[in-house]
């Protein structure tokens, strides 16, 4: 078995390659990534040391590069998790969105129609279904709620969804897409609401919460997702769509509190800046067809993991500066500098 994965020195990537290095000593996994901003690949450094590991540094939107890639490696399986991942940065720039998460999807399943493969699978967001009012707790997404757009990025993944369906009905390309709520845990890039919180916090500085800090989002440790879409490639339908969430709402206020709580620092330290546009209000997947069909279920509850997720920070402060080095500095004087 040969398992190739688009983005796997990225934060969800990345810990699904070690989950599959874990689980699956047998297969051989073949790593593509274009080594973005978002990506460290000091992160693999264990992944490296597997005889069965192999990393290509590749675009996904180069379709010759790709194609060569198919050529000599031959996978049986395609997971996607190679984006652009950032609304913020979508709001910013959104072309890059459209070209690696729309233009790189449809290459890579091109490149799996021409070579043939088990499998393709999409990595997808529950952000395609819009948000959901603060005062009706009682709504949820289903996989069949309405595509509902806000920002660059959601309409681009919403996009990459779409044609992966296109593709199944059309050609019957092997296709499966889950689509998950926010993830938290090891290796995010802290250009996201956790690590950019617990960094700043560990020095200190502000932490900047959009407009009141009321938005509300479903959080799911990145290890339960790593494991839906393992659960999606053992039992899901082909042609199928599958969410995956926790049922674990917070308030963006309620996180940064628990953080500098855990940090001991003082909450003198948040501070209200102006909102993002097009603010998504609330996200709540509702996971049922994916425990009832697949058996999945969250392993992870949210006060173990943001602990797990906190300590992992403090322990690897080194990883921490290396991405915040370089280019970041000039993207948060950028972001946050005149809000
Ligand atoms: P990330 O930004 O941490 O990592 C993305 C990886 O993709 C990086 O390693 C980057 O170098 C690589 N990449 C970007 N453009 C590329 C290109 N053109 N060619 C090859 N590689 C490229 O993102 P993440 O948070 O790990 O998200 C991974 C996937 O999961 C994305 O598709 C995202 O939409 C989806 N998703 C993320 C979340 C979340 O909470 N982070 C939730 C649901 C779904
Ligand atoms: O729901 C899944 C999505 O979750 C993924 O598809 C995206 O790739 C991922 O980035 C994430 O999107 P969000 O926009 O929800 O995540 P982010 O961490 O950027 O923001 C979470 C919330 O925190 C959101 O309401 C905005 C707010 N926020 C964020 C940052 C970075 C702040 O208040 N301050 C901040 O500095």
């Amino acid at each position: 078995m040969t398992i190739l994965v688009t983005g796997g020195a990225g934060f969800i990537g990345s810990n699904f390659v070690f989950l599959l290095l874990e689980e699956h000593p047998d297969w051989r996994v073949v790593c593509v990534d274009a080594l973005t901003y978002a990506a460290n690949i000091h992160t693999l450094n264990e992944a490296f040391r597997s005889p069965n590991f192999v990393f290509y540094k590749e675009d996904i939107r180069n379709r010759e590069g790709v194609c060569s890639i198919f050529e000599k490696e031959r996978p049986d399986v395609v997971v996607n998790f190679a984006a652009e991942s950032h609304v913020d940065r979508s709001i910013e720039n959104p072309a890059v969105f459209l070209e690696t998460n729309i233009i790189g999807t449809a290459v890579l399943m091109d490149a799996c129609r021409k070579y043939g493969i088990k499998r393709f699978h999409q990595v997808g967001t529950d952000e395609v279904y819009g948000d959901l009012p603060l005062d009706r707790p009682d709504l949820f997404f289903y996989e069949d709620t309405p595509i509902h757009t806000s920002s660059p990025y959601s309409t681009s993944k919403a996009s990459a969804d779409l044609l992966a369906l296109a593709y199944y009905r059309t050609y019957g390309l092997p296709v499966t897409i889950s689509r998950c709520s926010n993830n938290y845990g090891p290796y995010q890039f802290p250009e996201k609401l956790i690590p950019l919180m617990i960094n700043n916090a560990l020095q200190d500085k502000a932490l900047p919460v959009y407009g009141k800090g009321l938005n509300v989002r479903d959080w799911l440790y990145v290890k339960d997702h790593c494991l839906g879409i393992l659960a999606v490639l053992d039992k899901g339908g082909v042609g199928e769509v599958y969410n995956l969430g926790g049922h674990n709402e917070k308030a963006n206020i309620e996180i940064v509190k628990i953080i500098l709580k855990e940090l001991g620092k003082p909450e003198s330290l948040i501070t209200f800046v102006t909102d993002r546009k097009g603010h998504d209000q609330r996200y709540a997947i509702d996971p049922s067809k994916a425990m009832k069909e697949l058996g999945w279920a969250p392993t992870t509850a949210f006060a173990d993991g943001i602990k797990l997720t906190i300590q992992w920070y403090k322990d690897h402060l080194d990883w921490m500066r290396e991405c915040t080095s370089g280019d970041y500095a000039k993207y948060y004087e950028e972001m946050y500098g005149n809000r």
